[in-house]
């Protein structure tokens, strides 16, 4: 493994096995650069979260999520849209990972995010309240391109190919400009370790 090497991780905020937005992580997982190594991070697994059973005896699943999400340099999320918001999914997963506080794995984390909905305005509402837990949770997010794509049916060839050009486009810009991103931020901190 070359030690260079960032590491992404990506997490889908839909736990649909039919999934518009598996789809599109799996569309800008395919766009990744060689030289990043790329996992999907499921968030399925997961109790709700529940003070009772955090801790050093955390439920496995907890564990090996969290450990997961330190791992990566970098995180992709897709944001679907439920009742103007992010999922319960999703809330629950970013709920896990930002504690214990002192040893959260969002913690100065560059990420990125994107989504789709059946709605007309593609996650909008859904991507703005994700950035407003960004910020207690100080993860790192690029801001543009906005990837919001309404009547994904329309977009997704029947196998499940994201076939829409213009969101290819944006999609491959969200994950260059996320790579991009995250090697400025370790770059960044290796040189202040070093001082
Ligand atoms: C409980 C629920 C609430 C929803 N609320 C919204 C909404 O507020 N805005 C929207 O655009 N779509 C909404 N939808 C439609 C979802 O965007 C659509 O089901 C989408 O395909 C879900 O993402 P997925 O395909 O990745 O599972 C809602 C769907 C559900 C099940």
């Amino acid at each position: 493994m070359d030690p260079e090497a960032i590491r992404v991780g990506g997490i889908c905020g839909s736990l649909g096995s039919k999934s518009y937005n598996l789809l599109l992580l799996r569309a800008a997982a395919e766009m990744m650069p060689e030289d990043v190594l790329y996992e999907e991070i499921p968030i399925g697994d997961l109790p709700l979260y529940n003070p009772d059973l955090d801790g050093d005896s955390a439920p496995e699943a907890v564990r090996l999520f969290r450990d997961r999400v330190k791992a990566v340099d970098g995180l992709l999320f897709t944001v679907p849209e439920y009742n103007y918001s992010l999922t319960g999914a999703l809330k629950n997963a970013l709920d896990w990972a930002s504690r214990p506080v002192a040893d959260s794995g969002l913690y100065d984390k560059p990420a990125a995010i994107m989504g789709a909905s059946q709605g007309t305005f593609g996650t909008v509402r859904a991507q703005l309240h994700f950035r407003h837990v960004a910020v207690f949770t100080n993860m790192h997010l690029v801001n543009k391109p906005e990837v919001l794509v309404r009547e994904p049916r329309a977009k997704f060839s029947a196998d499940g190919r994201l076939e829409d050009g213009e969101t290819r486009q944006l999609v491959g810009q969200l994950v260059r400009e996320l790579v991009r991103w995250t090697r400025v931020v370790r770059s960044g901190r290796a040189e202040l370790s070093a001082r």
